[in-house]
């Protein structure tokens, strides 16, 4: 069974090619390619839809033909089409969706609609399936830039939530941080280099919600913004919060802060940036280990799984890592590149689904907001 697999819900292009047998527990991915546009959307500080879906247009259909050209397979040998149907962008998901259903049509064969927080959720097991590609329970830690979520699963297609964020997601903080900090788009990898020489102690950042199941993240961003002014640095405009609040400058109505005068401020306390950030990422991972470990113990399934683009995050991973040994639970991640968006992880899911007797109909619509549970 082969499957090409489109992803574009959101800024990055994707296309893959799994094949897999049934009741084998390897598949092999033949070839696998992103076209990431961070560059295009770098210089609007955050992801403009339309400048996403033009790009879709143009990078999706030439990956297909790459991919299929490299590892010399005729679009007609392919067994089954996927993509992702949602949660995302829906201009940019129309773009692999509305390839995959012309394909399907075309050559007759089956379409599988994949929901994108389900390609993160299975990542995890992607190439190290065990007994009859079966998915073991576990408890899974979804962290993406639009998701914050705890899932617990019993298998394929029998997943349940456990808690989700009330506001922004762990990988949204990380980027709306990074922002105030100058630090560029996303924030997440360039906030996880600057802490590595940080102190994550220096300060005391709000760690919320910690007694619930849900999380919250607003509050540490906001923390951070009220922070760094007394520390002289002024957050860079357009952090994704609308009109900026001139009562958060102590020291008279907010101007903007060039680059150079930031890194003048951070200049003078070479430890700055660095201590920040450190301090940051721990606020964030003591909530994602602390609550992770509670629902490990609470629903005793005995493994824990963490996907999404913040588990590429290695001090996160170090971090649950250790936490899980303590407790006695298996952990499990996916590779770094199969954290971030990629069309590998939707091809997997799509592989398992079709195996699993599952198919979609060419009707089937996107939907920007497709839940998983
Ligand atoms: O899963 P993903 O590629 O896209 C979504 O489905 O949203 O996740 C992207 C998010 C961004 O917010 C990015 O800042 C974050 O993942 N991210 C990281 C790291 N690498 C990517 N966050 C923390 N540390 C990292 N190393
Ligand atoms: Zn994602």
């Amino acid at each position: 069974m082969t499957v090409l697999a489109l992803e574009t819900s959101c800024d990055e292009t994707g296309v893959a090619i799994l094949h897999g047998r049934n009741g084998e527990s390897k598949s092999e991915l033949l070839a696998s390619e992103v076209a990431s546009q961070i560059a295009a959307h770098e210089k609007y500080g955050g992801i403009v839809p339309e400048i996403a879906s033009r790009n879709h247009l143009v990078y999706a259909p030439r990956l297909v033909d790459r991919v299929a050209s490299s590892v010399k397979i005729g679009l007609s040998e392919i067994d089954a089409f996927a993509a992702t149907n949602g949660p995302g962008l829906a201009s940019s998901l129309m773009i692999g969706a509305s390839i995959a259903k012309g394909l399907a049509i075309g050559f007759g064969k089956p379409y599988l609609a994949i929901n994108h927080l389900e390609g993160h959720l299975l990542s995890p097991f992607f190439g190290s399936l065990e007994k009859g590609n079966q998915i073991r329970p576990n408890v899974s830690l979804i962290v993406s830039g639009g998701h914050t979520m705890l899932v617990l699963v019993d298998g394929l297609d029998d997943y349940r939530l456990i808690g989700r964020t009330v506001d922004d997601a762990a990988g949204e903080a990380f980027d709306k941080v990074g922002k105030m900090l100058g630090l560029g788009y996303p924030g997440g990898p360039e906030i996880e280099k600057q802490a590595r020489s940080g102190d994550p102690n220096r300060f005391d950042l709000p760690r919320s919600m910690l007694d619930s199941e849900s999380f919250s993240f607003s509050g540490l961003k906001t923390a951070v913004r009220y922070l760094l002014p007394k520390l002289n640095v002024i957050p860079s405009r357009g952090d994704g919060e609308g009109p900026r609040d001139r009562s958060l400058d102590h020291r008279g109505p907010m101007r903007d802060q060039s680059p150079s005068e930031r890194s003048f401020a951070f200049a003078q306390d070479d430890k700055l940036l660095a201590d920040l950030c450190a301090s940051f990422q721990q606020a964030i991972i003591d909530v994602l280990v602390r609550k992770t470990i509670a629902a490990v113990q609470k629903y005793r399934v005995g493994l824990v799984t963490i996907s999404g683009g913040v588990s590429c995050n290695q001090e996160l991973r170090r971090q649950l890592g250790e936490a899980c040994v303590r407790g006695g639970f298996e952990f499990k991640n996916a590779e770094p590149w199969l954290c971030t968006d990629n069309a590998a992880m939707i091809a997997f899911a799509g592989l398992l689904r079709v195996q699993a007797g599952f198919q979609s109909e060419v009707t089937e619509e996107i939907d920007p907001n497709l839940a998983l549970v």
